[in-house]
């Protein structure tokens, strides 16, 4: 493959990226991830602060960075990480709001299947829609997981949307196809994986409920994410 890097969107070199990353929307989530999970870390990318840093996690080589909010936005990033970086893996570690009874603030969704009203997938000129799916591989390790470390967790169809604020709120629809909760990212990540051969896993923990209105405190936030971390670094 010719060496396409730096790209436009990441300034790393070929090589200086571990072949798994763990990708969260906020950098500076990556920057916390790089400094309390990683040994040694190395920032390998700051252009349009997306930051990126690659180290060692037990002794295995991983990279952690942001990925921005939104399909296209996580569409570059993962494009480049697959196809320019010799990336084999990628877990996104995100949030997302619970359209299931069952699912509350805290609670791990794991995305076995991403939903979506992008046209990311129109790409393809498939002969009707292509289903995004998680690795399995990396989907049954995450479950075995979660199961040893006792959390909460769910498993099933997230629906990924384009508008965060919609001017037809379209929750009821996906609800009654018992989809878990809605995020904005995995199906991008699960199409670029798929068209380039790769794994991806999307993780979720649940930051509000769109069903009974609660949401997260920054004390939460923080001790949710460090469990959706020791299930992601546990797998890699
Ligand atoms: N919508 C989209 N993405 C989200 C939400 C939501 O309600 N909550 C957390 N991520």
């Amino acid at each position: 493959m010719a060496d396409k890097t730096p790209t436009p969107h990441i300034g790393a070199k070929r090589g200086e990226i571990a072949s798994t990353v763990i990708m969260a929307g906020d950098p500076l989530r990556a920057k916390m991830m790089a400094e309390r999970y990683l040994e040694n870390p190395v920032l390998y990318n700051q252009v349009r602060g997306m930051l990126g840093y690659t180290g060692t996690y037990k002794g295995k080589r991983v990279s952690v960075q942001g990925h921005g909010m939104g399909i296209p936005s996580i569409g570059i990033y993962t494009y480049e990480l697959y196809n320019f970086y010799d990336v084999d893996t990628i877990i996104r570690v995100g949030s997302a709001g619970s359209i299931h009874p069952d699912l509350h603030v805290g609670d791990l969704v794991m995305a076995m299947g991403a939903c979506t009203n992008s046209t990311y997938g129109a790409q393809y000129h498939l002969p009707g829609t292509f289903a995004p799916i998680a690795d399995f591989d990396l989907l049954r390790a995450a479950v075995q997981k979660a199961e040893e470390l006792g959390y909460r967790y769910k498993v099933g169809n997230v629906y990924s949307t384009d508008t965060f604020y919609d001017d037809t709120p379209d929750t009821a629809l996906w609800q009654k196809m018992n989809v878990l909760a809605i995020e904005m990212e995995a199906p991008a990540l699960y199409m670029n994986a798929a068209r380039a051969g790769a794994r991806a896993l999307c993780l979720c923990t649940i930051s509000d409920s769109l069903i009974t209105g609660e949401e997260t405190t920054a004390e939460e936030r923080q001790n949710n994410f460090t469990q959706m971390m020791d299930v992601a670094l546990g797998i890699i």
